[in-house]
């Protein structure tokens, strides 16, 4: 069996439960062929000069883990910079909000030749390397300049827009050629895949050889949808932890009277909070019986907060959430909760049980593990409703969930209504028919079946 490395931009031990479902999944995969995981140790370091980095290596259980620091000018260019200036917003269709600095492309390129530098040393020749996500595109162009000839796969944890929004970005024929280099490319759902074609085909000339493989002068890679799922079984054992169970009764003795909405999400404007928060407002407006026994809680956890898009969020949203509480609140009901903090990850199947509707509604999301999480939650004898955007990736697999347009406040606020109103028979069917998807399609079917086409692609 090959040895696996994982490189990515972010790496968590994943002994430790604070770590999340795909560290567990991983780590799972990388402990069975003491494996290598590479990326980012989260440090900046004032001492460090531009492109260069300061490796560290240490071990979690059979994993190896080794990361690097950036320096100030790395963090600002590569990750603050192109990373979430840059490709965030354009890949989220937020063409308003990229920052196109020639400066952050140069850092990005010099921070993935960083890596390549870094990797190249560690790895042995049979190893099976897979890249995560959009830091790190032109990773396996610049390890095959190294003369890397290992299999290298590419997920893609963020949405692909439409061609001619890929084709904003200035210097777009580089940056999506770099993808040649891998010999698989995942992405989150089906609509990804036509885009990503799409573009290939229209802007590089790229051909399609048969479903699944597009050949361009760069070399010839394979494309497919793989929806990333959750770990099912880690998250019914959080959710029967004490702490999940605390939270759970304590939020059922202060909500007996009352029904919960709750949102959970990354303070980020692909997340559509404020236009959550319209709707909820739209909701108190059209239908005044929601007055005392409706509360939504926000809990938004502080995200990039160094980028300028993300404080603007802030304060609009902390002015649409005041302005609610103002109008409607009184001495005994104040309809929102907003907490603009993390909140520790055993607590959340214990707020998913105990709110009766979900409320998961990005303007664009790659696939969103919190709608699974929700669903996961729920006691199936009396099940809350999940309400999700038609625009997240889950919504291609989670076709039970009520749908919603975020942008339309008016039919928002209906579909709000009639998820609070949802009869027990029904919410108990729709509950049953989601869990058996998310079961079936968890993140070690995800795992398995991107490593198994990986490991039949034609190698470079
Ligand atoms: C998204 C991205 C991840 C990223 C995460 C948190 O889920 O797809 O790659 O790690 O957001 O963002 P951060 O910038 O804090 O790593």
């Amino acid at each position: 069996m090959s040895r696996l490395v994982v490189v990515s931009n972010r790496l968590a031990d994943p002994r430790k439960p604070a770590a999340g479902g795909l560290a567990v999944a991983l780590g799972e995969a990388l402990a069975r062929t003491g494996g290598l995981w590479f990326g980012w140790s989260g440090a900046v370091d004032g001492s460090i000069s531009p492109g260069a980095g300061r490796l560290k290596t240490r071990t979690a259980g059979k994993v190896t883990l080794a990361t690097v620091d950036l320096c100030v000018e790395d963090h600002a260019a590569y990750y603050l910079g192109y990373s979430n200036s840059v490709l965030w917003p354009v890949f989220h269709y937020r063409l308003d909000l990229a920052d196109f600095n020639p400066a952050y492309l140069a850092g990005y390129r010099r921070v993935n030749q960083m890596f390549a530098r870094e990797l190249q040393p560690l790895l042995r020749e049979d190893d099976v390397i897979w890249v995560h996500d959009y830091h790190l595109i032109p990773l396996a162009a610049e390890l095959r300049a190294l003369g890397c000839k290992q299999r290298i796969g590419f997920f893609m944890h963020i949405p692909v827009p439409p061609p001619l929004i890929l084709a904003a970005l200035p210097q777009h024929q580089g940056l999506m050629r770099s993808f040649f280099a891998y010999d698989l490319v995942g992405l989150q759902s089906r609509a990804d895949v036509a885009h990503f074609t799409h573009y290939m085909v229209n802007e590089i000339d790229a051909k399609e050889l048969d479903g699944q493989r597009l050949q361009a002068s760069d070399g010839i890679t394979r494309i497919a949808a793989f929806p990333i799922g959750i770990d099912v079984e880690e998250f019914q054992a959080l959710a029967s932890a004490p702490e999940a169970i605390q939270t759970y009764e304590a939020l059922c003795t202060e909500y007996s009277r009352r029904q919960l909405l709750l949102g959970i999400d990354r303070l980020d404007y692909s997340k559509g909070i404020p236009q959550r928060v319209r709707a909820f407002r739209h909701l108190l407006e059209q239908y005044p019986e929601n007055h005392h026994k409706a509360t939504l809680m926000l809990i938004a956890s502080p995200s990039r907060d160094d980028v300028q898009a993300y404080a603007h969020l802030r304060h609009e949203l902390e002015g649409l959430c005041g302005a609610v509480n103002g109008d409607f609140g009184d001495l005994e009901w104040m309809p929102l909760r907003y907490i603009h903090r993390t909140v520790a990850r055993k607590r959340v199947p214990g707020l998913c049980r105990a709110a009766r509707v979900g409320l998961v509604t990005p303007l664009r999301d790659g696939m969103n593990l919190v709608a699974k999480e929700f669903v996961v939650a729920q006691d199936p004898e009396d099940p809350g409703v999940l309400v999700l955007s038609r625009f997240a990736g889950a919504a291609e697999q989670l076709e039970e969930a009520l749908l919603v347009n975020p942008y339309d406040t008016q039919g928002m606020a209906d579909i709000v209504q009639a998820a609070l109103h949802m009869p027990l028979p029904e919410r108990q069917s729709r509950h049953q028919k989601l869990l058996e998807r998310i079961c079936r399609h968890d993140v070690h079917w995800w795992r398995r079946s991107f490593l198994g086409e990986l490991e039949t692609a034609n190698s470079h």
